[in-house]
């Protein structure tokens, strides 16, 4: 009893001691990891899957993409990947193994994140469950194939700066974190991001027009409400795509990032 008693103290002292340290930044990679919504494409809600373990299909015009493992599992998932082949991931769209990532994976968007902020986002990555599931392959159309991704990438280099961004807080939110252009800018046929009209809409995904003139007749109020809890000005709630940022992004903003993204977007001409 007495030696059990001793384990438990031990215990309890122990733990104190983690939660009085640093956590080693892993607040701040959660907060970046909901902003960034990495949990909703690389999760198969709809089949029970486990978080983060992929397997979730998205339909493209250009076919399904089925998300990738991204625990840390060291087999099926990411916990062989060291911080450069991470970030190298995120920022170059290239795997470990020298593979171009398709654009279904938003990385031309999260090519604007901060070197620290890519190692805290890593760090809570890695703290999250481990699970063994292998990946599916994709099934793409005929002419879509990694081969050609070389072209695509050189035909569409991601922007330095995206038009109109100032730099600012917001601007990082939504076009870097949030990848919100990812479906509010209109794409030609090549699936390519029609930069000039930025933010303009997106009429194949049903996404509207974000720009200061697209909602220009709302609120900062009905705006804050969208972001928060999905409320519409005329009482619906928003669906579909637009439903999981809200459940697994916005929402999860602090009133100030909030209050910058709101901002940003009235400044977008
Ligand atoms: C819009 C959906 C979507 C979002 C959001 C998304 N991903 Fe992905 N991700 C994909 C797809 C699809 C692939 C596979 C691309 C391919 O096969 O070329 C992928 C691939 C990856 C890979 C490569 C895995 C491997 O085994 O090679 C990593 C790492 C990754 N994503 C991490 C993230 C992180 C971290 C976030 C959040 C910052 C994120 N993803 C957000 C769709 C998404
Ligand atoms: C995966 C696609 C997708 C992403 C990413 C996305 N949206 Fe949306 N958004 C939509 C769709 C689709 C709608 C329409 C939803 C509806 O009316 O039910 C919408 C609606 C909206 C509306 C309401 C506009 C109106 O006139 O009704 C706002 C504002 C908005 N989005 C802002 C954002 C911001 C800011 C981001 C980035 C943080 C973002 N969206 C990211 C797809 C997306």
């Amino acid at each position: 009893m007495g030696r059990y008693l001793l384990c438990l103290l031990a215990a309890l002292v122990g733990s104190g001691a983690l939660a009085e340290s640093d956590d080693n930044g892993l607040e701040r990679g959660r907060y970046l990891f909901q902003a960034a919504n990495c949990l909703s494409c690389h999760t198969d809600f709809e089949n029970d899957g486990q978080p983060l373990a992929g397997g979730r299909e998205l339909q493209t015009p250009f076919g399904s993409f089925y998300t990738p493992n991204i625990t840390p599992d060291r087999d099926t998932g990411i916990g062989n990947w060291s911080d450069d082949d991470f970030i190298r991931a995120l920022t170059e769209g290239i795997a470990p193994d020298g593979r171009r990532y398709y654009p279904s994976f938003p990385w031309p968007a999260y090519r604007g994140m901060t070197r620290d902020d890519l190692l805290a986002l890593k760090r809570y990555l890695f703290s999250r469950p481990a699970v063994r599931q292998n990946n599916r392959p994709h099934r793409l159309k005929w002419f879509v194939s990694r081969k050609t991704l070389g072209l695509w990438k050189w035909l569409n280099p991601p922007p330095e700066r995206y038009p109109g961004d100032t730099g600012s807080r917001g601007a990082y939110l939504v076009n870097v974190l949030g990848h919100c252009q990812e479906c509010h800018t209109p794409r030609d046929i090549f699936g390519i991001l029609q930069l000039d009209a930025a933010f303009k809409g997106n009429p194949e995904l049903d996404a509207p027009d974000i720009s200061a003139s697209g909602i220009g007749d709302w609120s900062d109020e009905e705006l804050s409400d969208l972001f928060t809890d999905g409320m519409l000005p005329d009482g619906d709630y928003v669906s579909g795509h637009m439903a999981e940022v809200v459940d697994y992004a916005s929402s999860k903003w602090t009133a100030e990032d909030r209050r910058a993204v709101i901002e940003y977007l009235r400044s977008i001409k």
